[in-house]
């Protein structure tokens, strides 16, 4: 894993940003893995700039977005469908049928899990996953615990996670209590990996997947045995790792 210390949120998404255009530039048919939460914004922001000003052209990309909760549909406010419509779908020129999100509304839930793999397959595996950590060292919404084999699948969500995400609802007994997410599998199998981690609050769970054991209970450290991973991490983020220390 490459640990990319960065000033700011700013640049956080400024670096990440190049390296998605980067991707696009070199292959225009190449396959996102996009994530939701407050950490891609910023990158998200500068793709929609560089698609109005620069023309970065998304006609050939295809996406799959790592997770959704059980039980909202698309046009809830605070489903990650509507989320990635509203921050970024709606403002690029990505054809809508080259857009996945697992549902969380499909009548089989298995099926739909099942479905979402063989997609992923068909696109030609992911080239470049995006993916925000939670504070409990979650990745897409692989709660500690997840064994490393996992598929996609459902989650119930941790009492951390749903807490964290109540922001987005009116309260948290509004926020649902189980999600579809890609496995950790389906993750690992990415090209490559950008892991984005802004503030404090995270600097525990990055310090954990960089120099921790790799272990379920923090699901991130399993990054430590994929070959090409990003760490890009604020101060803030990066203040408990201790190779920085040193
Ligand atoms: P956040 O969520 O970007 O809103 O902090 C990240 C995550 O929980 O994976």
């Amino acid at each position: 894993m490459e640990l990319v210390v960065v000033d700011s949120y700013r640049e956080l998404s400024l670096w990440a940003a190049n390296r998605v255009a980067d991707l696009i530039r070199r292959k225009p048919n190449a396959v996102l893995g996009l994530a939701t939460g407050s950490t891609p914004l910023g990158l998200y922001e500068e793709l929609v700039r560089r698609h109005r000003e620069e023309g970065l052209d998304f006609s050939q990309v295809t996406t799959f977005n790592l997770d959704e909760y059980l039980g909202l549909p698309p046009d809830h406010p605070a489903s990650y469908h509507y989320f990635m419509r509203e921050n970024l779908f709606a403002h690029i020129n990505v054809r809508p049928g080259a857009v996945h999100i697992p549902s969380g509304v499909a009548a089989d839930i298995e099926q739909e899990c099942i479905r979402y793999e063989e997609a992923i397959r068909q696109a030609g595996g992911i080239d470049l996953q995006i993916l925000g950590i939670g504070r409990n060292g979650h990745i897409g919404f692989n709660e500690p615990g997840t064994p490393f084999d996992s598929r996609t699948h459902v989650v119930d969500l941790a009492e951390d996670t749903r807490r964290a995400n109540a922001r987005f609802f009116n309260s948290i007994d509004e926020v649902p209590r189980r999600a579809v997410t890609m496995g950790i599998a389906t993750i690992m199998e990415a090209r490559e990996i950008l892991l984005l981690a802004s503030g404090p609050e995270k600097a525990w769970a990055v310090a954990r997947t960089l120099e921790g054991e790799v272990t379920p209970e923090v699901p991130a450290s399993v990054l430590q045995r994929h070959p090409r991973v990003f760490v890009v991490a604020d101060r803030g983020a990066a203040a408990q790792v201790k190779k920085l220390a040193g």
